[in-house]
C-alpha cells in the first residue's frame, strides 16, 4: 500500500501538470459562452463537384449559405444548445447541382469551424464539420431531409464555472431519419428556385468522448442529466481536495489563481437541461426571453 507521503507527492505531480496545462491554455484565446462560430465550406465546381483552389493552390473556403432568418451565413454559438432554423431563400441552378453531389456523396458538404476565436499572432486552426445530407434524386426534383443533428465537442477542460470558456475539439452534422424522406415529414421536395428550410438541433459535449450506456457512466437518454464528464469532474474535485491537504502539509504556497480554479469543484451537471427535456449535451440552452 502506498504511504501517505507517496500519495501526496503524486498529488503534487498532478498539481504541477494541472498548473502547466492551465498556463498554456491561458495564452491562447478561447471561446466564451455564446460566442459566434462562423461556418465556412469548400467552394466546389457546380459542374464536377471538385473543390476549387485559389492561386496559391489552396482550397477556397466560402461562408455557408445565408440563412433567411438571420440574413447571415449559418453560425453556431459556443456552448449554446438550441434549435436553429436556417432557410436558404432560393436554391438556384448551381446550388441545386451541388445538392445532387452532396446527396449522392459524390462530394461531401465539407465545412469547417475555427477551433478558437481569431488569434492575433498564430495561424488560425480549424476543425472539420461535414454535413452528411440525406435525400433522393429524381429526374426533375429531389427530396432532401431538412432536419439535421449537429454534435459539437469541446476540448476537455476544468470547467469551474457554468459559463466557462473553451476550445472546439470536433463535430459532425447529419440528416436524421433519412428513410422517412418520402412521407413528407421533415423533408422537402425541391425544384430549382425553391427555398430550402433547414432545421438544426445543436448539442454540445464537454470532452471528445460520448456518454456511455454501459460501465460507470450512464446516458439517461432524452432529458437525461448524467454525463460522461461526471467522473472526470469528480476526480478534479477529489484531486483539488487532496491538493488542499498536500499544500497544508508541505507548506507550499499555491499561486492564488490556481487555487481559485482548482478548489472550485463545480461540475457542469445539469447545464444541458433547458426545462423542455431536449438538452442532452453539456451546453446551455439558449434563453428565450
Ligand atoms: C466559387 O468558385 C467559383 C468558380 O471559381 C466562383 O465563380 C465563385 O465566385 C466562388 N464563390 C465564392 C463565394 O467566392
Ligand atoms: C423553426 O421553424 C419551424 C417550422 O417553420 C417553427 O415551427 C419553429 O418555431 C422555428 N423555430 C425557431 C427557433 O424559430
Ligand atoms: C425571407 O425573409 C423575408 C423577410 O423577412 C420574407 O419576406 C421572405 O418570405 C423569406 N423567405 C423565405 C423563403 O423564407
Amino acid at each position: 500500500m502506498p504511504s501517505v507521503s507517496q500519495a501526496l507527492v503524486g498529488a503534487l505531480v498532478l498539481m504541477v501538470d494541472f498548473a502547466t496545462a492551465t498556463l498554456r491554455e491561458g495564452v491562447l484565446p478561447a471561446y466564451h459562452y455564446g460566442a459566434p462560430i462562423p461556418v465556412s465550406c469548400m467552394n466546389r465546381s457546380t459542374e464536377t463537384g471538385e473543390h476549387i483552389q485559389d492561386v496559391h493552390d489552396e482550397i477556397q473556403w466560402i461562408p455557408f449559405p445565408v440563412c433567411n432568418e438571420t440574413s447571415k451565413p449559418l453560425e453556431f454559438h459556443y456552448g449554446t444548445e438550441s434549435e436553429v432554423n436556417c432557410t436558404v431563400a432560393m436554391i438556384d441552378d448551381p446550388f441545386f447541382h451541388l445538392l445532387e453531389f452532396y446527396i449522392h456523396s459524390d462530394a461531401p458538404l465539407a465545412c469547417r469551424l475555427p477551433a478558437r476565436p481569431q488569434p492575433h499572432i498564430e495561424a488560425q486552426e480549424y476543425i472539420p464539420l461535414v454535413f452528411a445530407l440525406a435525400g433522393t434524386l429524381q429526374k426533375s426534383h429531389l427530396h432532401i431531409s431538412t432536419h439535421l443533428n449537429v454534435l459539437l465537442h469541446s476540448t476537455p477542460k476544468h470547467h469551474v464555472h457554468p459559463h466557462d470558456s473553451g476550445v472546439l475539439d470536433s463535430g459532425i452534422a447529419y440528416s436524421t431519419s433519412p428513410l422517412s424522406h418520402m412521407d413528407g415529414s421533415q423533408t422537402k421536395r425541391l425544384v430549382i428556385g425553391d427555398p430550402l428550410p433547414l432545421s438544426l438541433s445543436v448539442r454540445w459535449f464537454p470532452t471528445p468522448a460520448l456518454p456511455k450506456t454501459e460501465g460507470k457512466v450512464e446516458w439517461a437518454g432524452m432529458g437525461g442529466h448524467v454525463y460522461a464528464s461526471t467522473i472526470f469532474y469528480g476526480l478534479v474535485s477529489f484531486t483539488a481536495g487532496v491538493l488542499g491537504s498536500a499544500v497544508y502539509f508541505f507548506g507550499v504556497v499555491l499561486p492564488k489563481r490556481l487555487r481559485g480554479r482548482g478548489l472550485g469543484g463545480a461540475t457542469p451537471l445539469g447545464y444541458g437541461l433547458n426545462g423542455k427535456g431536449v438538452g442532452n449535451g453539456w451546453g446551455i440552452a439558449k434563453r428565450i426571453d
